[in-house]
């Protein structure tokens, strides 16, 4: 079945729903997630959102922390046009009904993070994300130009290569119809043709096997704009988040947000010695990069497998006040926050890399635009700063539909694309040849392209990946098309990507450590 579409939109995050009701009022828009509207990194958020807002503070200081974060590879007019941005789209969330907390005196009660000079964080408690979800979500279901698609998979962009012409990679005709859309519930795949589409599929930490991310960050959007050959950069720019609840078997693992060491924990050893202040003077407040591999030497150092966070000194009940989320969450598990000490280890949580786009979030392929995690912008440079991730997806979302609702009145579809091929397929014998190869791109991943990297190492994960995706292309070609057997395609390709970046890489910077090349490469 043939849809058509002004806009699609492929990711229900904080980019993707707030594209979705800025450009609404232009034409009809496609929403489509491949779970339910909830399921997104964006809904996860703790922390929250940083910006400008009170006097005493400045744009100047939010451009310099963020500079200094990126460690040389910010482009410093993405991170200027972003972060005095930040206070209009704000007035835009509050306006959708997202509920920022305020102090007695009715300011926002701003927090602190990690390479943040000043208090810039608006917040709902500690599940900032859930509540911009929740509000988003109230709009976009009750807007009439917006259809919603859960459970719907995008499994690939439409180019011209759906119309049998050759396409070579980066060039600049190359031009976006739409996606072929799997329909989970009926298992039918639909052909959405669409005059603009913008990707918002989010992250890619499950392809390591410790991650903060739910189970829909599987690189899906990349992936796809990379077969499609489009633009991709700095995919080597993996964060990993230094304090997430150590708990063996829980996956996604559960964060403890960077917020509580602005209120002031302190990371320490199990047997409970403080430890930062031999890495940086800015002790446990240090940017993520700093303190992940701090953990890591330690961790590694001693053989344990945590360390510590200590809030103890806190008063507990204004501790339950502003992290209820947390507090319960330990509770659950016999961890009394307020008496007891954290148990945290670093974990995979965002991608600083991804489609490369520009300005007006136009990626290099013609009619698609990019926004959020997927997207790569030039904010973050090497490593992102704390809590700007969800301004550059709703930024960017606002790039994005200012720029399409200009493009949209001068194109049409294009209706020669033929409905999706899935003759001579048939259902994967064994769906554990699926799930076993999943599991395995994750211990590639985090044994060999973790927070330290090394020449051996990045060959030794390219080699085994190699292998994995000649076995999983095989299995697509003959398979009927589903989720599962995508997102493990999707997973294979982002991890190719990550390790390919990693090795063209020679020096360290940012989130990129590697011991064969440890100093950073002025020049570059
Ligand atoms: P997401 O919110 O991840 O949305 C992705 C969407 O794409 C989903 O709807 C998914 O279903 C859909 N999708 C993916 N693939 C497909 C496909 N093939 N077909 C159809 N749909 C697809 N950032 C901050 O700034 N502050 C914070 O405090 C903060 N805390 C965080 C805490 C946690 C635990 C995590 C995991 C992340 C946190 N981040 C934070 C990062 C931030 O939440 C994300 O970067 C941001 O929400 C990404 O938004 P997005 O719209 O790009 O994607
Ligand atoms: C956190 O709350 O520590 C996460 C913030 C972020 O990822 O920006």
């Amino acid at each position: 079945m043939v849809k058509k579409y002004d806009f699609l939109v492929i990711g229900s995050g904080l980019a993707g729903m707030s594209f979705a009701l800025k450009v609404a009022d232009k034409g009809t828009v496609a929403l489509c997630c491949k779970t339910g509207l909830e399921e997104a990194n964006t809904f996860y958020a703790q922390g929250g959102i940083a910006s400008v807002t009170k006097t005493t503070d400045e744009f100047a200081k939010h451009i310099e922390d963020t500079l200094i974060a990126g460690d040389g590879l910010c482009d410093r007019e993405v991170v200027e046009m972003v972060i005095k941005e930040a206070p209009k789209e704000i007035d835009q969330l509050v306006r959708w009904g997202v509920d920022f907390d305020k102090d007695e005196t009715g300011h926002f009660d701003l927090h602190k993070e990690g390479g943040h000079s000043d208090f810039r964080i608006l917040h709902h408690k500690d599940s900032t994300g859930a509540e911009i979800q929740q509000a988003l979500i109230n709009r976009v279901k009750n807007h009439p130009n917006i259809h919603v698609y859960s459970q719907h998979f995008a499994i690939e962009i439409l180019t011209q290569h759906h119309l049998g012409q050759n396409v070579t990679r980066h060039s600049d005709n190359i031009e976006c119809y739409g996606a072929y859309i799997l329909n989970m519930r009926t298992r039918k795949i639909h052909t959405f043709l669409a005059k603009t589409t913008l990707m918002a599929t989010g992250g890619i930490g499950t392809i390591y096997q410790t991650t903060t991310n739910p189970m829909i960050a599987t690189g899906d959007g990349i992936a796809m704009v990379y077969r499609a050959k489009g633009a991709v950069k700095h995919m080597e720019f993996v964060q990993f988040h230094p304090t997430a609840l150590y708990h063996p078997v829980e996956r996604p693992s559960f964060l403890i947000t960077e917020a509580l060491r602005g209120y002031g924990a302190v990371l320490k050893t199990r047997d409970g010695l403080p430890f930062m202040q031999k890495y940086d003077s800015r002790g446990s407040l240090a940017p993520r990069d700093i303190v992940a591999r701090a953990i890591d030497t330690e961790m590694k150092s001693r053989g344990d497998d945590y360390v510590c966070l200590d809030v103890t000194h806190k008063d507990p009940e204004e501790t339950k006040r502003h992290f209820p989320m947390i507090y319960e969450k330990c509770l659950s598990l016999g961890i009394d926050i307020t008496k007891d000490l954290i148990p945290v280890a670093p974990a995979a949580h965002y991608l600083c890399g991804g489609i490369t786009v520009d300005l007006n979030a136009r990626t290099s392929i013609r009619r698609l635009y990019a926004a959020g995690e997927c997207a790569c912008t030039g904010l973050h440079g090497a490593n992102r700063l704390a809590s700007n991730s969800l301004l550059e997806a709703i930024v960017y979302a606002d790039k994005a539909a200012c720029d399409a609702k200009k493009l949209v009145d001068g194109l049409t579809f294009e209706e020669r694309i033929p409905f999706w091929n899935d003759e001579g397929t048939r259902l994967p014998e064994e769906m554990v040849l699926i799930t076993q190869s999943q599991k395995e791109v994750g211990q590639i991943m985090s044994t060999y392209v973790g927070i330290v990297r090394s020449n051996l190492r990045l060959k030794r994960a390219l080699d085994r990946l190699d292998i994995l995706y000649k076995e999983t292309e095989r299995l697509f070609i003959r398979s009927v098309v589903s989720k599962e057997i995508c997102e493990l395609r999707n997973i294979v390709n982002t991890g190719y990507l990550v390790i390919k970046q990693a090795q063209e890489r020679k020096e360290s910077r940012g989130l990129h450590y590697t011991i064969d090349y440890p100093d950073k490469n002025e020049l570059a």
